[in-house]
């Protein structure tokens, strides 16, 4: 075979993207509710953001594999951290596959939450590496990490474990107890944690909580980038900032760094208007919560059983005893909506939908009379 085994993916379309298919052959408008590219969902862009681009500047290749200094310092300001230890990539998923590389060797493992993100499957198993689910559980209104079961997944080939803080797509931020608990594990097993902290800042009530930005018990990894935190996700840029015991933090900076001057992969007009951009995040933060806010209540006044969330994009929504699959297609073939079934972020118990909370308001209420609130 002259293709690897790592890309024999089963790529038959599913039945949703099938009928998705016929739908648009049909010509028919799709509400899709499960949008999460921010640039569709109609929000003002500050036209500034444009600005910087005819600059120059852009025209130089200067590159420096950790990212330009200016262009760290401005992620660092907008971090509150040091841009000595925050290394630039073109998206927190690049930075996820350079941490995988710079940890793992071929079968070793991480462990990732679940309910979560389907993208680490792919991540992982195009790095060679091997992931085992450790279970967030929902309990009296709140998400916790299930440590007993965490504690029993790791083995000798383990070599980190990730958080999401707040985890996609449950939208639960890992509390200071949590962190204790975790730091304490790794410590003991000598693992990293990586902390997936995309949309640390799209916080849907006061808390408390806690950033591992702080955390150097262990050696530790924070990644954010613009995709979530100005919802410009075309623009390609992330951060990745490193912390723990200095030993570790200096060695794993320097191995990034050679990994990062392979592929010289974060473009000069993004680093050149970095700072620039950043100016604008609050604008963009505030206009994107609001809507996430406001799409929540209403889904939460219909009398939807919507679970807690506490941060980021999502709604999960638990609609009693249906079959997920058989529910979201006939709501596609009937209504034209779709939302995503919980099963595609491996949700431990049946009945689960995940809707994203980005589209303008008058798209999103359609769902509500499907799923059979008074409202919409
Ligand atoms: C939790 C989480 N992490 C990372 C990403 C990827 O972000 P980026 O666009 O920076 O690769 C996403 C995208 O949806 C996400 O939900």
């Amino acid at each position: 075979m002259l293709f690897s085994k790592r890309t024999n993916w089963d790529r038959k379309p599913n039945a949703l993207n099938q009928l998705m298919d016929e739908l648009k052959l049909q010509g028919a408008a799709i509400v899709d509710l499960t949008e999460s590219n921010p640039t569709r969902c109609a929000f003002a862009y500050p036209p500034e953001i444009l600005q910087s681009l005819p600059d120059a500047k852009n025209l130089q290749y200067a590159p420096d594999s950790m990212g330009t200094l200016p262009a760290r310092e401005a992620a660092g300001r907008f971090c509150r951290f040091d841009p000595r230890r925050t290394i630039l990539t073109s998206s927190t998923s690049e930075s996820y596959a350079y941490l995988f590389r710079l940890l793992l060797d071929p079968g070793d493992k991480v462990l990732v939450p679940r309910p979560g993100y389907p993208l680490f499957q792919f991540l992982l198993e195009l790095n060679d590496a091997h992931y085992e689910h450790y279970p967030l559980v929902y309990d009296q209104g709140n998400w916790r990490i299930d440590f007993n079961r965490l504690e029993r997944l790791i083995d000798g080939r383990t070599k980190a474990i990730i958080v999401v803080n707040p985890n996609n797509p449950t939208g639960s931020y890992v509390k200071a107890e949590e962190l204790r608990r975790l730091s304490a594990v790794c410590r003991k097993h000598g693992l990293a944690i990586i902390s997936d902290e995309v949309f640390f800042d799209y916080r849907l009530n006061d808390g408390p909580f806690v950033s591992l930005r702080e955390h150097n018990d262990v050696l530790t990894f924070v990644l954010g980038g613009l995709s979530k935190s100005m919802g410009l996700p075309q623009m390609k840029l992330g951060w990745m900032l490193v912390n723990g015991p200095d030993g570790l933090v200096n060695e794993a900076l320097a191995r990034l760094e050679i990994i990062a001057d392979t592929f010289l992969s974060v473009n000069t007009p993004a680093q050149n208007a970095l700072a620039a951009w950043l100016a604008h995040a609050e604008t963009m933060r505030t206009q994107i919560l609001q809507r996430v806010k406001s799409n929540l209540e209403c889904l939460t006044k219909s009398g939807v059983n919507v679970l807690s969330v506490e941060g980021g994009w999502y709604a999960v929504v638990h609609a009693g005893h249906i079959d997920e699959e058989s529910f979201v297609l006939d709501t596609l073939r009937r209504h034209h909506i779709l939302v995503h079934p919980g099963f595609f972020f491996d949700f431990e118990l049946p009945g689960h939908l995940v809707l994203s909370l980005l589209p303008p308001q008058e798209r999103f209420v359609k769902i509500i009379s499907v799923l059979g609130g008074q409202d919409g």
